[in-house]
C-alpha cells in the first residue's frame, strides 16, 4: 500500500501514535493501512475538518463486548469494563460534585456527530486466557478472526484486547491498536466493526502509554502517575478510547476522516497527543491530580474510577475538544 507506507515515513517524528486503522477483511485478504497520526503538528493545527463522507455511522444502542486475549488480571478487566460501562451512564451524584468531568460527558462528543451518537452498554466479556489462536505474534487477520469467533452481532462492537506478552504484528511498527470491519463470513452485506487495543506495557510503552511512560524520543517530561496504577492498562484504555470514537463515527471507511480512505485522521488520532487544554508537543495538557496518589487524571466514572481520554474533534466547532 504505497500510501500507507508513506505516511508511515512521518512517524518518527511521533511521540504518541494511538492509531486507528482500517482492516478490510474482504474475502481471505485482510488489509490494513496505518493513520499518520501527525500530532506533533496539532499545536497551531490548520483547522481540522473531518469531512463526512456520508457512509453509515454506528448510533443507537450499541453492545461493546471486551475479548480479552491472554492473561489480565480480574483487576486490569475491572478497570477495562468500568471504562465501557462509563460511557452512557451519569456519573453519582456525589462525583458530580466534584466537578470532575464525566466519562460519559467526554462520550458525548460522539453524539454531534451526524446521526445522533451511540448509546453503549457492555455486552460479554470474553475471557481467552489459554489463547486460541496461539501466544502470537497475531496478525491483523488473526484478530478479524477472534472478532468473529466472539460472534458478530448487529448493534454490537467486540474488542479484542491483548495482553501485555501477546505479540501483535504491527504493534509499535505503525500502531497502538486498530479498528475495522468485517465482512468475511456475512450473510448478504451486513458488516460488522470491531477493534484491537494492546496492553502497551512491554511493547512501545513510550508510544502507547505515553504520558504514564518516558516517550522514546522527542521532549522528555517525566511520566505521569497512571490513574488506575496501571501503565499498561491505563494506557491501552487511551487506545479503546481513541479506537471507540473511530469505530462509531468512522465504522465502515465512508464516515468522518480526514485525508486517504483508510488511513486518515478520525475524531481522535486528528487529536493524538492532546488531553488537556494547553497541549503542546511532550506535554499532555491540562489534567486534574488525585491528591492521594499524584495520578493525572481528566474523567471520572461510575463508582468514581479516574480515566485520562484523549481529546476529541468536535464537528460544531471543528476544534479539539478537552474536557479539563
Ligand atoms: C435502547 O436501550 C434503552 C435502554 O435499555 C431502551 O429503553 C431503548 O428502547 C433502546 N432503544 C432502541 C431503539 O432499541
Ligand atoms: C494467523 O494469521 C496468519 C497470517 O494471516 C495465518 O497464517 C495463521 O494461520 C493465523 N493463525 C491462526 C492460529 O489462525
Amino acid at each position: 500500500m504505497g500510501g500507507g507506507r508513506k505516511k508511515q515515513a512521518f512517524q518518527p517524528l511521533l511521540i504518541r501514535f494511538v492509531l486507528a486503522a482500517v482492516v478490510l477483511s474482504a474475502a481471505a485478504a485482510p488489509r490494513c493501512a496505518a493513520f499518520n497520526p501527525r500530532m506533533l503538528f496539532l499545536v497551531k493545527p490548520d483547522p481540522i475538518v473531518l469531512r463526512d463522507h456520508g457512509g453509515a455511522l454506528l448510533t443507537g444502542n450499541l453492545t461493546v463486548n471486551l475479548l480479552f486475549y491472554g492473561r489480565f488480571t480480574p483487576a486490569q478487566r475491572a478497570i477495562v469494563a468500568d471504562f465501557v460501562r462509563s460511557l452512557s451512564t451519569a456519573a453519582a451524584p456525589r462525583h458530580r460534585a466534584a466537578a470532575a468531568p464525566s466519562v460519559a460527558s467526554w462520550w458525548r462528543t460522539t453524539s454531534l456527530y451526524r446521526g445522533g451518537g451511540a448509546r453503549v452498554a457492555l455486552g460479554r466479556q470474553i475471557l481467552d486466557e489459554r489463547m486460541s489462536l496461539g501466544p502470537g505474534p497475531l496478525s491483523p487477520g488473526n484478530v478479524t478472526a477472534l472478532a468473529r469467533a466472539a460472534g458478530h452481532h448487529r448493534g454490537a462492537v467486540t474488542a479484542v484486547l491483548t495482553a501485555a506478552d501477546v505479540p501483535v504484528v504491527p504493534f509499535c511498527v505503525s500502531r497502538c491498536g486498530a479498528h475495522g470491519r468485517d465482512l468475511a463470513g456475512a450473510h448478504g452485506r451486513a458488516r460488522y466493526a470491531y477493534l484491537w487495543a494492546g496492553n502497551p506495557a512491554r511493547q512501545c510503552p513510550g508510544q502507547c502509554a505515553w504520558p504514564f511512560h518516558q516517550p522514546p524520543y522527542g521532549p522528555q517530561a517525566p511520566p505521569l502517575v497512571p490513574p488506575n496504577g496501571d501503565v499498561g492498562v491505563d494506557g491501552m484504555v487511551i487506545s479503546l478510547a481513541a479506537l471507540l470514537t473511530g469505530t462509531v463515527t468512522n465504522p465502515y471507511g465512508d464516515g468522518y476522516y480526514q485525508g486517504d480512505a483508510g488511513a486518515g485522521l478520525e475524531a481522535a488520532t486528528a487529536c493524538a497527543g492532546i488531553f488537556g487544554s494547553g497541549a503542546y508537543p511532550g506535554y499532555p495538557g491540562k489534567l486534574l491530580t488525585d491528591p492521594a496518589t499524584g495520578a493525572s487524571y481528566n474523567a471520572v466514572g461510575l463508582g468514581g474510577r479516574k480515566y485520562l481520554l484523549p481529546a476529541l474533534w468536535d464537528p460544531t466547532t471543528s476544534q479539539c475538544k478537552t474536557l479539563v
